[in-house]
Parts: C-alpha cells; structure tokens; sequence
C-alpha cells in the first residue's frame, strides 16, 4: 500500500509502464511523450513488466497484446492474480481498429481500455488522465468506507452496551426487590434515547442500500407543500424551544402541488431541519421557504417549488461543501457539536431529491447556512 502513495498525490505526473518486445515501438512513443506530462517506463515482455509492475507502481500499463513466450493476455492474467498490481489499470494494445475476439476477451479478463496502433499520443494522455483519477476516487471511496464501518460499529456498540448494562441493573434490582426511584427513570429514558438512535442509524442505512440498489418505490401523490412544511416544523418544534430557537415558516401563497411522496418529502425536511438544530448552537433563527421557481431541464426549462431551509448557525467551510451530500462524509462542523452523526443525512437527501427529479444544493458562510432543494411540479 505505501508503496502506491507517491503515485497518488495531485500533482505529480501519472507514471505509465509501456510493454512492447519491439524496441523501435518504445523508442517511438518515448520520443513522442518526451515533452508531455507523463513518466514512461519501458518493458520488452511480459516477464518484465510483471516485476516491473510490481516494483514501480505504475498508474497505468499500457500492454502490447502479441509479444512472444508470454501474450498481453497472460500477462494481464499474472497481474490481476498478484495483489500488489492486481489493481494498476491496464489499456491493451491492438495491432487493428477491429479485434472483436481480443477486445471482449481483455474486458473479461478485466482490461480497462484500449488503444489501437499507431498509437495517438494525445489519446493515450487523455486516457490515461481518465484512469488515474478513477483510481484515486476508488482508493478514496475505500477510505472513506473503512472509516465508516469503524465509525458505525462503534456507534452501534456503544449505545447497545449501554442498554444492556441497564437491563442488567433492572434484573438485579427485580432481585433484591429494591424501589424504583426517579433515577431509575431517568435510565431508562436514556436507554430509550439510544434504542431510537440506533434504529435511525439502522434505518438510514438500509434506505441508502435501498436506494442504492434501485430497489426503492415512490409513492407519488399531489401534495401541498404547505402541509408537509408545516407538519416538519410542528414535529421539531419542541427541540428547537428547548435550545430557544426561532423557526419561521415563510411559504408563499397560491404555491402549485407538487406530485411527490410525502413521508419522503418529510423526511428530507427533517434531515435538513435536525441539522439546522444540531449546527445552530442556541438561540438565532430556522427559516423555511418555498416559492415556485423555474429551472433547466435537459431541453428547456420546468416549473418547479424551492424548498429552502436556513440556519443562523455555524456555517459550513466553504472548501468542505463539495464533499457533504456524499455519503459517509462529514464536514469540520460535525467535530464542534456535542451530537453525533453519521454522515449520511445528506446524502440521503440527495437520493430522494434527485428521484423525483429535483435538485438540492447548499449555500453558506458563518450565520448563514441555506439548504435549498426543487420538486419539479409534474410527475416524472
Ligand atoms: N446546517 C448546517 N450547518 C453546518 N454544517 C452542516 C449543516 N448541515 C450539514 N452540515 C455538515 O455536513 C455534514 C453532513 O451532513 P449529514 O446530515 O449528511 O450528516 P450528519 O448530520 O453528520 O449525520 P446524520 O445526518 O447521518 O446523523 C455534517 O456532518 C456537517 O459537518
Ligand atoms: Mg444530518
């Protein structure tokens, strides 16, 4: 693994592993790619480029399909069978623009691209561009996922041996035959407190999985978006006493329905709304709006509603935006409150948003966090 980490960096030029048993071949495109932002590296035969592959790292091998004693298919075979290069990209070389047999035989063996002789220099760059930040982004999706799954056992674990300890004192208490007191209530409301965290954890999860997979059913029908918000603040209304904040629904008249799930509309507005609360600290102002807009749609333009949720708090850095909607990341602001989240609200948000065919996005600064997402007005 560390050996991969040079290579990874942004601005470093991507390192390509040429293999070809014809030297003039090699001398050729070295020549060609001298002044071009890429370090080639040369191998004769298969047997090369396999140690070489291992031992440099290359982002990409750029592999010769006939080449004697060891063929561009066996070759590709070795590399995939060794952990350490089974996940360098490789782009197969063809000797003519039409080789349907080698072709789906490579994308079995699990080829990422192909090129064809003469080779065209500039193609090669672009695809070459192309893989390495494909690679960057998986290598990062597997962080970002290893993190997660630590994350999420702990916060499973956690609040669950919390509630077994609970029980156990309660089992013990039943016998010795002690009283309750008010303090024994107070444990068991935190308990209840942890059950409902988990399960809305749990619940996240399995929406996500089934969003993922394609696997959800929206329940469309006409909704008032007047209803639905206001239905979202009473819900919240409690918590956001409790920490004196002002919530104001600003809806404006005459709005058109919208044809939309409604407990999928809710709960995107309670996700933006539970972060308002979280990231708000106390005291300041939750607004939410929702006017009828207009927005680009593939050819033209679609009537849609805004739906905007604004906060008077934190803010979120403004380089950290990009990242938020994705699932599993949080921005620096997560680390500054006492409440602990998974990362996963956002993206959840994005999902149904996106599934009925709206758009969300965030604008914000300290004092001034605005969440704002579109319903189109017709079904899709
Ligand atoms: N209103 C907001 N103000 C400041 N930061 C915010 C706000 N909303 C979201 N964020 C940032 O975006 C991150 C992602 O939000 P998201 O709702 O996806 O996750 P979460 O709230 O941390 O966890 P979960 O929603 O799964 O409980 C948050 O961790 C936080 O850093
Ligand atoms: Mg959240």
């Amino acid at each position: 693994m560390t050996k991969q980490e040079p290579n990874t960096e942004q601005k470093k030029d991507p390192v390509i592993l040429v293999v070809d048993d014809t030297e003039d071949n090699l001398d050729l495109l070295e020549f060609a790619l001298k002044r071009k932002p890429v370090e080639m590296i040369r191998a004769n035969s298969g047997m090369e480029c396999l140690s070489l592959a291992s031992e440099r790292q290359p982002d990409v091998i750029l592999l010769d399909i006939q080449m004697p004693e060891m063929d561009g298919f066996e070759t590709l075979r070795r590399l995939r069978d060794n952990p350490a290069t089974a996940k360098i990209p490789v782009i197969f070389l063809t000797a003519q623009r039409k080789e349907p047999e080698s072709i789906e035989k490579g994308l079995l063996m699990g080829v990422d691209e192909y090129l064809t002789k003469p080779i065209d220099t500039d193609e090669l760059l672009v695809r070459t561009k192309t893989l390495v930040r494909m690679k960057r982004m998986e290598a990062e999706l597997e962080r970002t996922k290893a993190d997660f799954m630590a994350m999420l056992v702990h916060d499973l674990r956690s609040p669950l041996a919390g509630i077994k300890d609970v029980i156990e004192f309660f089992r013990e208490l039943e016998k010795t035959g002690g009283d309750l007191t008010p303090d024994h209530f107070n444990l068991l409301a935190a308990s209840q407190e942890s059950a409902e965290r988990m399960l809305q954890l749990i619940n996240n999860l399995l929406d996500l999985s089934k969003f993922e997979a394609g696997s959800i059913t929206l329940n469309k029908e006409p909704l008032s978006v007047r209803n639905i918000v206001g239905k979202a603040a009473k819900q919240m209304e409690f918590q956001f006493r409790q920490r004196n904040i002002t919530v104001r629904t600003d809806v404006a008249e005459n709005l058109p329905e919208v044809t939309a799930d409604a407990s999928k509309i809710s709960q995107v507005l309670m996700n933006l709304l539970s972060n308002a609360l979280k990231f708000s600290g106390t005291g300041g102002t939750v607004t939410i709006a929702a006017t009828a807009a207009h927005e680009p749609d593939g050819a033209g333009r679609q009537e849609v509603v805004a739906i905007a949720v604004s906060d008077t708090g934190m803010g979120i850095p403004q380089e950290e935006i990009p990242g938020i909607f994705q699932r599993y990341k949080q921005a620096s602001t997560a680390r500054r409150v006492r409440q602990k989240g998974t990362g996963l609200g956002l993206a959840i948000c994005k999902l149904i948003v996106e599934a009925h065919g709206g758009r969300i996005g965030v604008t914000s600064e300290p004092g001034k966090t605005t969440f704002r997402f579109t319903l189109p007005l017709t079904s899709q």
